[in-house]
C-alpha cells in the first residue's frame, strides 16, 4: 500500500497488507485493563460476565476457557454455568433468566452452537437488553437495523476495531457481505450501511457472486465455507476481512477467503489471528461498557 488517506486503495507489491487482529486486540485488552483498573470504582465489584454453555462436542469448551482468560486479563470477572448436554429448553431458558435478575451480572452470552434438541432463538430471546453484550438477540439487531442505540455483535465491533486502526474509509466505499446469516453477515452488513457504506449482501441463491464482490472496495467473508473467496471475487486493492472459522478435519482453523487472495487483495486478516481474537476483545469491551451504563460511569 501507498500514498496518504484512506487505504482502500491499490496493491502495487503483488502482496496485500496483512491486518494483524492478534496484534491489535493484544493493545485493546491492555487499553482496556488500565481503564478498568483506573476507572472501575474503588471498594465496588468488578464487572461480570457471565456465560451459559450447555454441553455439548467440547469446541464449546475451548472457546469459553478463552474468552475467561481474556476476562480475567482485562479486570473482568466470569462465571460459567454449564448444564448437562441433556439439560431441557426450560432449564437453559431459566439460566439465562437467573443471570439476569442477578444484579451482580452484567453481562450475559450463550456460547453457541447449542445442541440439536433446544431451540437457540427462544434461549437467545431470554437475553436481557441490558447485558447482551453478545449483540446477539433479534432485539439487538433489530435496534441496529432502526439505527437506534444497540449492542453491537461483538464480531463486529471486532471489525470495526480492525478498519479503524488501518485507516480503512468506509464512508462511500463499496461493501460486499457474503453471508446473511444474524450473527456475523447480517450485523456487519447493517454496521457498514450506518457508517455510510454502501452495502451489498450476497447468499447462497445470488448468481453470479464473483462479479458482485469483485466491485467491492471492502469484502467481508462470512459464509463458513472454507476456501470460498479466490482471486476472482476481488478487486485489485480491495480489503478483505474473513470471518470465516471453519475447523478441518485435521483440526486446522481456517478461513472463507483463499490465501492466494493476497496477491490481488489490498489488506486481508489472516485466519486464524484476524477477526477472532478481536471478537473475544469486542465482547471484554462490550462487558465493561455493560458496566459502566449500569454504574453510571459515563464512559460508554
Ligand atoms: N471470527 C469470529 O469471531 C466468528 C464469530 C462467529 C462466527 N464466525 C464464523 O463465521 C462463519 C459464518 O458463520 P455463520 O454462523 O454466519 O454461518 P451460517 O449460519 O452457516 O451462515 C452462512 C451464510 O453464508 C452464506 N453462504 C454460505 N455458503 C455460500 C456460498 N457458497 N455462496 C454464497 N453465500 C454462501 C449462507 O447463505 P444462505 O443464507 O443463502 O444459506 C449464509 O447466509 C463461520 O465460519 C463461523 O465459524 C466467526
Amino acid at each position: 500500500m501507498t500514498g496518504k488517506g484512506p487505504k482502500t486503495g491499490v496493491n502495487d507489491s503483488g502482496s496485500a497488507v496483512i491486518m494483524d487482529g492478534r496484534e491489535l486486540a493484544r493493545a485493546w485488552q491492555d487499553r482496556l485493563k488500565r481503564e478498568i483498573r483506573d476507572c472501575r470504582p474503588a471498594g465496588g465489584r468488578g464487572p461480570l460476565l457471565a456465560i451459559v454453555r450447555v454441553d455439548g462436542d467440547g469446541q464449546g469448551s475451548r472457546y469459553v476457557r478463552r474468552k475467561r482468560a481474556v476476562a480475567e486479563a482485562v479486570g473482568i470477572l466470569s462465571r460459567e454455568l454449564v448444564l448437562p448436554a441433556t439439560a431441557t429448553q426450560k432449564m437453559v431458558e431459566e439460566a439465562v433468566g437467573r443471570l439476569n435478575a442477578d444484579e451482580a451480572v452484567d453481562g450475559v452470552m450463550v456460547q453457541l452452537p447449542l445442541p440439536a434438541h433446544l431451540e437457540r432463538d427462544a434461549v437467545l430471546a431470554r437475553i436481557a437488553a441490558d447485558k447482551d453484550v453478545d449483540g446477539l438477540t433479534a432485539a439487538s439487531l433489530g435496534r441496529l437495523a432502526a439505527g437506534e442505540p444497540a449492542w453491537v455483535g461483538s464480531t463486529v465491533v471486532g471489525i470495526r476495531c480492525l478498519l479503524k486502526h488501518y485507516q480503512v474509509a468506509l464512508v462511500g466505499a463499496r461493501a460486499v457481505v457474503v453471508g446473511r446469516n444474524r450473527f456475523v453477515g447480517m450485523p456487519a452488513a447493517l454496521f457498514l450501511n450506518r457508517e455510510n457504506a454502501t452495502v451489498t449482501v450476497i447468499h447462497r441463491k445470488t448468481p453470479n457472486p464473483e462479479a458482485i464482490a469483485r466491485t467491492a472496495d471492502i469484502l467481508v467473508a462470512a459464509a463458513g465455507n472454507p476456501g470460498l473467496i479466490g482471486s476472482e471475487w476481488v478487486k485489485p486493492g480491495a480489503v478483505i476481512v474473513d470471518c470465516g472459522a471453519n475447523r478441518l478435519p485435521n483440526g486446522l482453523v481456517v478461513g472463507d477467503v483463499e490465501a492466494t487472495v493476497a496477491t490481488v487483495a489490498g489488506m486481508m486478516t489472516p485466519v486464524p489471528g484476524g477477526v477472532g481474537p478481536l471478537t473475544v476483545a469486542g465482547l471484554m469491551d462490550n462487558t465493561w461498557a455493560a458496566y459502566q451504563r449500569r454504574f453510571d460511569l459515563g464512559g460508554a
